[in-house]
């Protein structure tokens, strides 16, 4: 090949795994490689572009370039349903963001957390549970000897409500069926909802979080479970106990 082909081909796969990296994928793996012609040159590793991108299967570390395109046809995807998103105006709550917050973490994870909505951190940053919640929600995960960034964590909403006001029901109507695309990609082992407007809209239910606890519902065949949120745990520390509960119970499902 030569240099300047070279040159434009590393400059689109750096694109393309900044994209990756952007919306929260930080690992490839063989799924990937099965979707792509087996004669175009490998790299050895993405760092070798700057960028770290982690290959999970440890087999065979070499990464096959090729147009993006042929990815985001062929391989139902995170980034073609955050592609959806880009300048989303389908509700009011368009007006008020700063940031489409999409969700992160791994992208093939055991474990995902449903939130309600971004606060004011996640608008500015773009990211789900960053502020105050976010960190509690951190330890949360840490202590059922989980990283946050193993599990994966997205919101019912995608942008902020004024005020952190709970979602209307037509903001989440439009919003939802991004949740429901995300979760059916990641199809992870356990889905944790967090607070009352999550595991409401994942499961259809008008029913109170009290009866909704301490069950194991699905969502397309996923289990799903649901404790406090963790803004209502700062406000309500005395509940923690229980949510303390929740996750060992989750522990003990992801662990069977
Ligand atoms: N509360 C949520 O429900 N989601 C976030 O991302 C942050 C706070």
């Amino acid at each position: 090949m030569s240099k300047k082909n070279s040159l434009s081909l590393t400059n689109s796969l750096r694109n393309y795994l900044e994209f990756y990296s952007d919306i929260g994928i930080d690992s490839l793996d063989n799924r990937v490689k099965t979707l792509l012609p087996a004669t175009l040159p490998t790299i050895k590793n993405s760092e070798d572009l700057g960028i770290q991108i982690n290959c999970s299967d440890n087999s065979d570390q070499s990464l096959p370039l090729t147009k993006p395109q042929v990815l985001l046809k062929k391989d139902p995807s995170l980034e073609e349903i955050s592609l959806d998103l880009v300048d989303c105006k389908r509700c009011r709550l368009s007006q008020g963001r700063s940031n489409i917050v999409f969700g992160s973490g791994n992208p093939n994870p055991s474990l995902v957390f449903v939130g309600e909505g971004p606060g004011r951190e996640e608008d500015q940053q773009g990211l789900p549970f960053v502020g105050r919640a976010g960190q509690l929600l951190t330890k949360m995960i840490q202590s059922i000897q989980l990283q946050r960034n193993e599990v994966y964590i997205c919101n019912v909403v995608k942008c902020r409500p004024p005020e952190n006001r709970t979602p209307s029901e037509d903001e989440i109507a439009t919003c939802s069926p991004f949740l429901f695309r995300q979760l059916s990609v990641l199809s992870p082992k356990l889905i944790c909802c967090l607070g009352l407007t999550a595991v409401q809209s994942l499961l259809k239910l008008k029913v109170s979080l009290g009866r909704l606890r301490n069950k194991i519902h699905t969502f397309q065949n996923i289990p799903v479970v649901a404790t406090y949120h963790p803004a209502y745990l700062l406000r309500n520390p005395s509940a923690k106990k229980e949510a303390w509960e929740d996750l060992k119970k989750i522990r003990s499902m992801l662990n069977q």
